[in-house]
């Protein structure tokens, strides 16, 4: 087994890192070096344990290495590690469609799968934008996305974001869409009213006029994740589903993040009593084990698709259906059923909002705020509005600082600090986190 050091030395001379100043990396960064990983920890190869409040970037639902996972990985492993999906089928990813589509809900008929968020997305922007050529409505070929969207890398996926560094650097190269205020409260801690409602008057106005135009309305439910944990009330969705209605639009919902018991039901969307025409799931999917993801569709949607070679949807990846993906997968699916994991997690929901209430105190933290176990807050200055994410602060930065050396792994996203806990995690464990946090908020800045 190699050292650190020369674990290091190799990383720096020949990794290019994700979303990473590559300069200040090589020059200056210290990074995890993972070894093994269980439950909520990583452990480093120096033997320290960090708990791993970000999630492993969103995908733990069920915290690292979870014996059932493993298992199921093995058995997959020594019989059919991968095959095609084309023209070809395997039990794994049969029976998980199957138990998709029935925990989807009554809205949804079909499962095409893929390899990450950014590609479910694409899935979903391409059979949306067929959909309404072979419905013989090729003028209706315009995606609707909200200010501050995040929905992937892929080139479709980053056109309907709206992340700054994306439209800056690749702008000619990513395809216009109609953008929506984002219906987030704006104000920080001083709530100015159902700010929702104005968002959603404001879309109103502008996709009644332009319906005709309109394929798609694509957003994230609940939690506007990248864009800084920006929250919004189920009101919004039901509302949005209702107009996708009207104009006869496509309502896809991007439950990346969002989905997978994460809100406190399987699908976010739903705690609007609505169900999306399409939805796009991945991350903890495959329960942060094999990367995997899916889109899932409504029969009508589908049933366009029902005809010969021009009516097919021209698209599929390698690795598309990879049958140990699916079989993690499925046993993910089993695992919250069998241990009722959504409905159980009500007591680690209420400990984080006591938990979040608390770290509140602390004269740098604004608009502490949570949905299901999605718990953030912003970094400002004593006085300051703390509302709005700010990526060019340091302040994230300087708390996730102290938290390493805390032995706690977190991300920020500018001066909004968040934590994305998995959904079996238990109240001693979110506490211990707090407790962290708070120690590291007095280091980083000051006494509260
Ligand atoms: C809402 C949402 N959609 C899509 C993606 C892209 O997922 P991936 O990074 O797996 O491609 C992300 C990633 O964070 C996301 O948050």
């Amino acid at each position: 087994m190699l050292s650190r050091e020369e674990i290091l030395r190799l990383d720096k001379k020949y990794i290019w890192h994700p979303y990473t100043p590559m300069k200040r990396y090589i020059q200056e960064v210290d990074p995890i070096v993972a070894q093994r990983a269980e439950g909520l920890y990583i452990y480093d190869v120096d033997g320290t344990r960090y708990f791993d409040a970000n999630g492993s970037w969103w995908v733990n639902i069920l915290g690292h290495n979870h014996p059932r996972l493993m298992e199921a990985l093995r058995r997959q492993s020594e019989e059919l590690a991968h095959c095609s999906l084309a023209n070809v089928t395997h039990e794994p990813a049969a029976v998980l469609a199957e138990q998709l589509v029935k925990r989807c809900g009554p809205g949804f008929a079909r499962v095409f799968y893929s390899d990450d968020g950014s590609t479910a997305v694409e899935v979903a922007l391409r059979m949306a934008y067929q959909y309404w050529q072979l419905r013989g409505r090729p003028e209706k070929n315009r995606f609707v996305a909200l200010s501050g969207a995040f929905h992937g890398e892929t080139l479709g996926a980053a056109s309907v974001s709206a992340t700054q560094v994306f439209h800056k650097v690749l702008g000619p190269l990513l395809f216009d869409c109609i953008r929506l205020p984002s219906p987030a409260e704006p104000c920080g801690e001083k709530a100015c009213g159902q700010w929702y409602e104005q968002a959603f008057a404001a879309a109103e106005q502008v996709l009644v006029e332009r319906g005709g135009e309109v394929a798609g309305v694509i957003l994230e439910p609940l939690v506007q994740g990248a864009a800084g944990m920006l929250m919004h009330p189920p009101e919004y969705l039901a509302k949005m589903r209702r107009l996708c209605d009207e104009i006869d639009a496509l309502f896809i919902a991007d439950e990346v993040f969002v989905g997978y018991g994460r809100t406190g039901r399987f699908l976010a969307h739903s705690h609007a009593g609505v169900s999306a025409d399409i939805v796009c799931l991945a991350k903890g999917f495959s329960g942060g084990v094999m990367p995997m993801a899916a889109t899932v569709t409504s029969k009508r949607v589908f049933e366009a698709f029902l005809g010969g070679a021009s009516e097919t949807l021209w698209y599929g990846h390698s690795f598309t259906g990879n049958p140990l993906g699916a079989s993690v997968a499925l046993e993910v699916l089993r695992i919250f059923e069998e241990e009722d994991l959504i409905e159980n997690m009500g007591g680690a929901v209420a400990a984080l909002g006591r938990g979040l209430e608390k770290l509140g105190r602390h004269p740098w933290v604004h608009n502490p705020r949570h949905h299901g176990l999605i718990g953030a807050f912003n970094l400002a200055p004593p006085g300051g509005s703390g509302a709005g994410a700010d990526y060019l602060s340091d302040a994230g930065w300087r708390l996730c600082a102290e938290l390493k050396r805390r032995g706690v792994f977190a991300r920020p996203l500018g001066n909004v600090m968040y934590f994305v806990l998995p959904i079996n995690v238990r109240i001693p464990e979110i506490d211990e986190l707090v407790g962290l946090c708070a120690q590291s908020l007095e280091a980083a800045f000051g006494e509260a």
